[in-house]
């Protein structure tokens, strides 16, 4: 079987682009590891850029994100329980953010995907692929026991961190940027309203916290344990009673407890592969890059990379051009690299390192208080926040 352009993955990326092919009339398959439940049950970000959503406007899957989702125009930054707001529609000319957790993104994405005739082979086993540098690429899987090859114009390895699609590139093109955080996200989602009409960040000496929500009755929080920890010594009492310490007291008194339903540690990562393309194989979102958390980076990169790969696809399959093949790379990178000088500035402010008590801390606790005092400084974090210009 040929198909013009075969999609590793079955996250926001792989399904994104498969939609916004789509709707220029170009096939493409999606190949997922896992099965349909596990894809849709991960449980992941929960903020969405104005960018991400009007792409999800483009492809017309928006009804009940439109429906369900919130808008945001603030957050909330709590340094030591002293709570400030930052207006970022105000501070942006009118810029907001949308409140709509990635499994809904998923869920909605991989319906209409079906409902559209798409074809997405979830357990498909043992994805390789092959002869990425010459005009016919191949794609061999397992499903149900059963090898498939495919042979296709195009690959976009939409697969993740962990994918098959950057460990198939020639180690020698690559060159990989790493840094790793000493702590985590000990991350929890539970049945309870949430603490403020918007997200909270906070900075505190026992470590960073965050408030956020899915809707009016779930919350999902956030607080930053050493990379150590393990899950099994936090029940949900350690966890509500540290929120509370975080947050300080007057907002402790705001926090709702309610049933815990999913509980997890996160490690925080900044990771970037260059470039992102070899041949005829193209990497997207987290396949080519990690940011770590603080800011809500990771699904509105993965969102904007497709739109770039969209372009250079769609500008091949109908004009015959090469040029923004050649260059999504680039212009993909270029925006991905500011996310992640944002995502890794957000962390190291508002985060507790070891060395809090030494020159590097007081230096961060002093950009902190500078931003927060600054119209400059707030303008520069409201304006990355909802994403800059595609
Ligand atoms: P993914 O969502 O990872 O999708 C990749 C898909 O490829 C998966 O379905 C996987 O099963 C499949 N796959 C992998 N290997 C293969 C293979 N060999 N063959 C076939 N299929 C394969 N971002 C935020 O902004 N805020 C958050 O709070 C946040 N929390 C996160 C928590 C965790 C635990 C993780 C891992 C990420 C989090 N992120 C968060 C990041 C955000 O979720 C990702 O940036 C986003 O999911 C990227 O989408 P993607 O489609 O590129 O990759
Ligand atoms: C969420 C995650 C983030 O990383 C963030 O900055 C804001 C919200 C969330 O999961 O809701």
């Amino acid at each position: 079987m040929h198909v013009p352009v075969a999609i590793i993955g079955c996250g926001p990326s792989g399904l994104l682009l498969s939609h916004l092919l789509h709707v220029q009339g170009i096939d493409s398959v999606i190949l997922e590891r896992k099965d349909r439940a596990y894809v849709e049950g991960r449980i992941r970000a929960g903020v969405l850029e104005m960018g991400t959503v009007g792409l999800m406007e483009r492809v017309g899957v928006d009804a009940r994100m439109k429906r369900e989702g919130i808008i945001h125009g603030g957050i909330y930054i709590s340094v030591n329980g002293k709570r400030q707001h930052v207006n970022i529609e105000e501070l942006t000319g009118g810029a907001t953010v949308m409140i709509y957790g990635q499994t809904e993104v998923t869920k909605d994405l991989i319906q209409a995907r079906l409902d559209h005739g798409g074809e997405i082979v979830f357990e498909a086993e043992d994805v390789s692929l092959h002869d990425i540098e010459t005009a016919k690429p191949r794609v061999r899987y397992v499903k149900d026991g059963n090898p498939v090859e495919l042979t296709c114009d195009y690959i976009a390895a939409c697969d993740g961190f962990h994918g098959v699609g950057r460990q198939t590139m020639p180690s020698s093109k690559l060159k990989t940027y790493e840094k790793v955080y000493p702590f985590g996200w000990l991350g929890v989602l539970a049945k309870a309203k949430p603490v403020a009409d918007e997200l909270i960040y906070a900075s505190h000496d026992r470590g960073f916290a965050l408030c956020s929500m899915r809707s009016e009755s779930v919350v999902r929080h956030y607080v930053q344990v050493p990379s150590s920890e393990k899950i099994e010594d936090w029940s949900d009492d350690r966890f509500w009673n540290e929120l509370r310490l975080r947050l300080g007291e007057a907002d402790a008194e705001l926090v709702n407890e309610g049933e815990v339903f999913e509980k997890s540690i996160a490690p925080l990562r900044s990771f970037v592969a260059e470039p992102l393309s070899h041949g005829r194989l193209f990497l997207a979102g987290d396949a080519g890059h990690i940011v770590p958390p603080t800011g809500a980076k990771g699904l509105n990169l993965a969102a904007s990379d497709v739109h770039y790969l969209s372009e250079a696809l769609i500008g091949k399959f109908k004009q015959n051009r090469d040029d923004l093949l050649e260059t999504y790379s680039d212009t993909a990178l270029a925006r991905v690299w500011k996310a992640e000088r944002f995502s890794w500035w957000m962390t190291s402010m508002l985060h507790t390192f070891d060395d809090h008590h030494d020159f590097d801390g007081r230096i961060r606790k002093a950009e902190l208080e500078y931003i927060l005092s600054s119209k400059a400084g707030l303008t520069t974090l409201a304006e990355n926040y909802v994403g800059l210009p595609y």
